[in-house]
C-alpha cells in the first residue's frame, strides 16, 4: 500500500527506491503521476527497447497528449534519448536494437511493416543535442525537407516556407539578408535555430528534441525555451533536458526514468514541488544523478 506522509513522499518506499509493490517487471513500483492523456498523440504501452541482450527501456507505458510539451529527465543512461527515438524510429538504424510493445502515433502502428518511415520522420521531426546543419546555405538548409518531400511547386512557394520556418524558429530578422551564406558561419545558437526551422519546413506533427540547449549559452538557451513555449501552440513537443529549470520552464508534464524505468510522470508542477517517489525526489533535489 501507498501511503503519504506529511512531506508528500511515497512512504512506502525504501532504501534504494525499491518500493513495497514492486513487481519482477516494476521493482520500483507501477509509474506514479498521470501517465495516461485523454487525447493522446502517441501510445505507448510497455515498450521495451534492447541494445542486444540487455534492456535499456524497460516495460514503459505512456500517452504524449496532443499539443503539450512533455520534458524526459533521469540519470545519464536511464534510457531518455533511446526511449525517444523510438517516437520516429530513428533507433531504426543502430545495429542490434529492439523495440517491443505496442506504440501508436494517432492510433496506427508506428512499427507496422507497412508503415512509411520516410513520411513517419516528417510527422515526427527531431532536434538533436548539438547543432547539426547541413554544409549549406542557410536557404537550403530549411528548404532541404520541403524539396525532398515534394511540398513546394514554384521557387515563390519555397521561398514562402523558408521565411515562416526562419520566422517561426525566430531566426527570419538575422539571417534574411544572408540567405546563401553557409550555415555553418553562423553562432551555435543561431545553428540549433535554424535546425529548428529546418524540422518545422515540413509542417512536423510532433518535434523531438533531445538536449536541444546543452551546447548553448544561457541568452541563446532562453530563446529557444521561448521557441519552445510558441510552438507547443501548434506543435506536440517531447524534449530531453538534463536542465530541471528548463523542464520546468518549458513543460505540461514531466517524466522521470531510471534504469530504464519510467518511475514517474505527471503535472511539471507537480513533479517538482511534491514528487510521489523517492527516487524521484532525490534526483530533483540533486542527491544523484
Ligand atoms: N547504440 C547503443 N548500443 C548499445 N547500448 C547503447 C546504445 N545507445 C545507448 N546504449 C545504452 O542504453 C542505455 C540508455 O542510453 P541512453 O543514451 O538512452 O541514455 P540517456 O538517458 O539518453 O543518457 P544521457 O543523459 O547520458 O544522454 C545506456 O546504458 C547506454 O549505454
Ligand atoms: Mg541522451
Amino acid at each position: 500500500m501507498n501511503t503519504m506522509n506529511a512531506t508528500g513522499i511515497n512512504a512506502a518506499t525504501t532504501e534504494g527506491g525499491q518500493t513495497a509493490d514492486a513487481t519482477e517487471d516494476r521493482p520500483y513500483g507501477p509509474t506514479r503521476g498521470q501517465p495516461f492523456a485523454d487525447e493522446a498523440k502517441f501510445k505507448l504501452r510497455d515498450v521495451s527497447v534492447y541494445y542486444g541482450d540487455t534492456a535499456a527501456i524497460k516495460k514503459v507505458s505512456l500517452d504524449v497528449a496532443r499539443n503539450e510539451v512533455i520534458s524526459f529527465i533521469g540519470p545519464s543512461g536511464c534510457g531518455k534519448s533511446t526511449f525517444l527515438r523510438t517516437l520516429n524510429r530513428m533507433n531504426d538504424s543502430i545495429d542490434g536494437c529492439r523495440v517491443e510493445g505496442q506504440l501508436t502515433l494517432d492510433g496506427d502502428d508506428i512499427y507496422s511493416d507497412s508503415r512509411d518511415v520516410v513520411e513517419l520522420r516528417a510527422r515526427v521531426g527531431m532536434v538533436f543535442q548539438k547543432p547539426n546543419p547541413f554544409p549549406k546555405s542557410i536557404y537550403d538548409n530549411v528548404a532541404y525537407g520541403p524539396r525532398i518531400h515534394g511540398l513546394a511547386n514554384r521557387k515563390s512557394e519555397l521561398d514562402d516556407i523558408v521565411e515562416r520556418s526562419l520566422r517561426g524558429a525566430g531566426l527570419w530578422e538575422e539571417v534574411k539578408d544572408r540567405l546563401d551564406s553557409p550555415a555553418t558561419g553562423f553562432s551555435g545558437g543561431q545553428q540549433q535555430r535554424l535546425c529548428i526551422a529546418r524540422a518545422i519546413a515540413v509542417s512536423p506533427e510532433v518535434v523531438l528534441m533531445d538536449e536541444p540547449c546543452s551546447a548553448l549559452d544561457p541568452i541563446a538557451t532562453a530563446k529557444v525555451e521561448e521557441l519552445i513555449s510558441e510552438l507547443s501552440e501548434s506543435y506536440t513537443i517531447v524534449i530531453v533536458t538534463h536542465s530541471m529549470q528548463q523542464a520546468a520552464r518549458v513543460s505540461d508534464r514531466t517524466a522521470y526514468f531510471h534504469l530504464g524505468h519510467l518511475v514517474e510522470v505527471d503535472e511539471t508542477n507537480q513533479v517538482f514541488t511534491s514528487p510521489q517517489h523517492e527516487l524521484t525526489e532525490s534526483y530533483i533535489t540533486g542527491r544523484f544523478g
